[in-house]
């Protein structure tokens, strides 16, 4: 690290700004189509051409838009990342990382008191799924936020683990369902129920029917794995995707010793989370991450992949092993294994 290094970690708050305000002003959405002076812009996205203007030249410095003569237009990688529609849309992932800034704002007191900041930015006494998912916009946001990283991560689950063997996954925080319907893309025979938060369920049940048009295929099932006694058994392979990173240590336990429950033997359970490195050094996104963890969860964190190896072993699961995935999760395997009757 250097000075500009550290200049440049300095002011990265500026870069983030500016990239939220251009989306929520929709200046990318408006440049999809044509390039478009500084005069059409201000009148179609509702700003001043004088201020405006200070924007978008801080996005042609970025690289987020190109400038000829007077017109403005995306940059192709904006084109291609930035515009709602495109097979790959980051800007929600953008409006979920807003929407938990206040949070991140008070990183300080959160490390001081090992606690989120949900109440002392909002006020409210609810935990972290009931105050994200209090306003619409922040569950959609978080939804598909959610949806595009955990897309990536089932094709890659798809092509380092064989479900041929499976007949029924239940998928355990499922979200909008994507793993479920990926995983069938690639093993066709294979039948999914999503287990989430009824508010979750609902949209997840849209998803099923008017984009993955999978009814016969995919079910959800609407429950709390948190104050149900049990889960719902029938399944032979249980999947838990950026759920246990969720809670903290005794209750990834309790969430593990109820998926050994549910499963009958021989069953499955997978796991993907983002995993710290042995020595504590990093990866950077996933020590990041661990701190969103902090100022937003009920107590969670990241975890070495050790930590979970043994979290696994503690609630009964055999043969526990991690495959490495090229993306930012990885895959922890763990067996239920037949017991063997002691004839004596
Ligand atoms: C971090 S998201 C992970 C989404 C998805 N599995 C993935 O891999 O990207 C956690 C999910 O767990 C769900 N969830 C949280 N608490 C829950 C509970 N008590 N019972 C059931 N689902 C819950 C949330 O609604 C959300 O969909």
């Amino acid at each position: 690290m250097n000075f500009l290094d550290i200049q440049e970690l300095i002011i990265a708050g500026w870069k983030t700004q500016t990239l939220f305000s251009a989306l929520e002003l929709g200046i990318f959405e408006q440049l999809s189509q044509q390039a478009k002076t500084i005069e059409q812009l201000a009148q179609d996205c509702h700003f001043s051409p004088v201020s405006g203007k200070k924007l978008l030249t801080a996005c042609v410095a970025l690289g987020l838009l190109t400038k000829t003569n007077d017109t403005y237009q995306n940059a192709s990688v904006t084109q291609e990342l930035l515009v709602s529609g495109n097979p790959i849309y980051l800007g929600d992932v953008a409006f979920h990382i807003r929407d938990i800034l206040p949070l991140w704002n008070k990183l300080t007191d959160a490390v001081k008191e090992n606690s989120n900041r949900w109440q002392q930015v909002t006020g409210s006494e609810a935990g972290h799924f009931s105050s994200l998912y209090q306003d619409p916009n922040q569950l959609a946001h978080f939804l598909k936020t959610m949806n595009l990283y955990n897309q990536e991560t089932a094709a890659s689950v798809a092509l380092n683990f064989d479900f041929s063997p499976y007949h029924h996954l239940l998928d355990i925080g499922g979200s909008t369902g994507v793993f479920g319907q990926m995983i069938i893309s690639y093993f066709p025979h294979l039948k999914v129920t999503v287990f989430d938060l009824p508010e979750v369920c609902k949209i997840t049940e849209q998803y099923i029917k008017e984009q993955y048009h999978l009814e016969g295929q995919m079910a959800t099932h609407e429950g709390n794995f948190l104050s149900s006694h049990s889960l719902p058994k029938g399944f032979d392979i249980i999947y838990l995707g950026w759920v246990l990173h969720d809670w903290p240590h005794h209750i990834q336990l309790e969430i593990l010793e109820k998926c050994y429950q549910a499963l009958p033997p021989n069953g499955i359970l997978l796991a993907t989370e983002s995993l710290i490195n042995q020595e504590e050094t990093g990866p950077l996104l996933t020590a990041l991450l661990s701190l969103d963890m902090l100022v937003s969860t009920d107590g969670g964190g990241e975890s070495t992949g050790e930590e979970y190896k043994e979290r696994f072993s503690k609630a009964g699961f055999e043969s526990v092993e991690i495959i490495s995935l090229p993306i930012m999760r990885d895959l922890i395997v763990g067996v239920k294994k037949v017991r063997a009757i002691d004839p004596t």
